[in-house]
C-alpha cells in the first residue's frame, strides 16, 4: 500500500526512523520488499533523477506498482530523491509519487524558499507531501559536488523560518554527514548539538538525515579482497540512528550501503566462478543479500516490527 511519508512520520516521530532506500532496478526492488516484510517494517522507496533516467522513468514505476501487487502487506511511500523544480513538478503531476523532495539547498536562502514554496503549493494541491533541504552536505549529489570545506551545517534559526515560510512537510538537515562511501577523513561525526537545537526550534516537525550509509568495514574489506579499490571508505555509525530518531529524525537515507552489497556479491561471484556468464545466479544471491541487509538496517533504525501497529493506525 502506497502512503504519504506524512503518515509514516506521524507514527514514527520521536520513537524510530523510517529507512529511505534508493533503488534503480528490479533486483533492488525485490530485495527491498522482501527485506522490509521479513523485518515487518514500513519503508520509503527513493527514486533519484539518475534512477528515473537509468532506463525510463515509467519502467521503475511499473516495477514498483507490480511489487505492490506481489507484496500486498507492504506499507511504503514512493519519494523523489533530490528533485529539482522541474522533476518535482513532473512527479507531482504523475499521480504515482506520494512524496517529493525539492532540493534547492545550493541556492541562497530566499531563493531556496521561493523555489520550495512553488513546489509545496503544487504538491499540496494534489495531496502530495514535500521534503525540502536547508544547509549543504559534503560529497556528491546529482550534478552538485560540495567539498568538505564548502559543506554548511543547517542553521537552527534559519530552519524555523524556512519551514514557516515554505510550508514544507519535512526538512533535510546538514548535520555532518555526506553522500557516498567516503564520509569522514578524520574523527568527524554527527553534530547532535545542531540537531537538538533544530528540534528545539521545530518541536514535533519531521527531520531527515541524508548521507547515512554506514559503509561497513567488513563489506569494504570483502570488496577490496575481490579486486575492488575502496581505500579509506568510512560511514555513519548505525548505532547513532536511535539517538537521531529521539531528536526528531524520522527518515534516514541509505543508498551507498546497498551499492556496496551489489558490488561485493558480483565481485565475489565472478572471482569464484570465472567460467560463468549467466546474470541470474549472482542476481539471485544479490536479491537475498539485499533483503538481509535491509532487514538488519531496519533493526538499527527501530522500524523493524512496526508494520502491524502502523497498519492499525492508518486503518
Ligand atoms: O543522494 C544521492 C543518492 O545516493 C542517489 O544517487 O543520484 O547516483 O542515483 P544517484
Ligand atoms: P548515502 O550515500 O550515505 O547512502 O546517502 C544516500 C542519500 O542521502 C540519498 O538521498
Ligand atoms: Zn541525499
Amino acid at each position: 500500500m502506497i502512503v504519504t511519508t506524512k503518515k509514516l512520520f506521524e507514527a514514527a516521530y520521536g520513537k524510530y526512523a523510517i529507512g529511505a532506500y534508493n533503488i534503480n532496478n528490479l533486483e533492488q526492488c525485490m530485495g527491498l520488499f522482501r527485506g522490509n516484510l521479513d523485518s515487518q517494517a514500513p519503508f520509503i522507496i527513493q527514486i533519484s533523477r539518475g534512477a528515473r533516467s537509468y532506463t525510463n522513468k515509467l519502467m521503475l514505476e511499473g516495477i514498483i506498482r507490480t511489487a505492490d501487487e506481489v507484496f500486498p502487506d507492504a506499507i511504503f511511500a514512493v519519494h523523489l530523491d533530490h528533485g529539482d523544480e522541474e522533476t518535482a513538478l513532473d512527479c507531482v503531476n504523475s499521480g504515482f509519487y506520494s512524496s517529493v523532495m525539492i532540493d534547492a539547498s545550493h541556492a541562497p536562502f530566499d531563493e531556496n524558499i521561493a523555489i520550495t514554496k512553488r513546489v509545496v503549493d503544487a504538491a499540496h494541491a494534489k495531496g502530495i507531501v514535500v521534503e525540502a533541504e536547508l544547509g549543504q552536505l559534503g560529497g556528491v549529489e546529482e550534478h552538485v559536488s560540495v567539498s568538505e570545506a564548502d559543506a554548511k551545517l543547517t542553521d537552527p534559526n534559519e530552519a524555523k523560518e524556512f519551514v514557516e515560510r515554505t510550508g514544507c512537510d519535512s526538512l533535510a538537515c546538514a548535520i555532518g554527514t555526506s553522500h557516498g562511501a567516503f564520509k569522514f577523513s578524520g574523527s568527524q561525526g554527527l553534530h547532535f548539538d545542531v540537531l537538538a537545537d533544530i528540534q528545539k526550534n521545530l518541536p514535533g516537525f519531521p527531520l531527515v538525515m541524508h548521507g547515512s550509509s554506514s559503509v561497513p568495514q567488513e563489506e569494504v574489506a570483502r570488496i577490496n579482497a575481490a579486486g575492488g579499490e575502496l581505500k579509506g571508505a568510512k560511514g555513519v555509525d548505525a548505532n547513532q540512528f536511535k539517538r537521531a530518531a529521539e531528536l526528531g529524525v524520522t527518515k534516514i537515507n541509505i543508498d551507498t550501503d546497498g551499492r556496496l552489497v551489489w558490488t561485493r556479491v558480483h565481485r565475489e561471484f565472478f572471482r569464484d566462478h570465472p567460467e560463468q556468464f549467466d546474470l541470474r545466479p549472482p542476481g539471485k544471491i544479490f536479491m537475498a543479500e539485499y533483503a538481509k541487509f535491509i532487514a538488519s538496517k531496519n533493526v538499527k533504525l527501530g522500524s523493524a516490527g512496526q508494520l502491524e501497529a502502523l497498519r492499525k493506525l492508518i486503518g
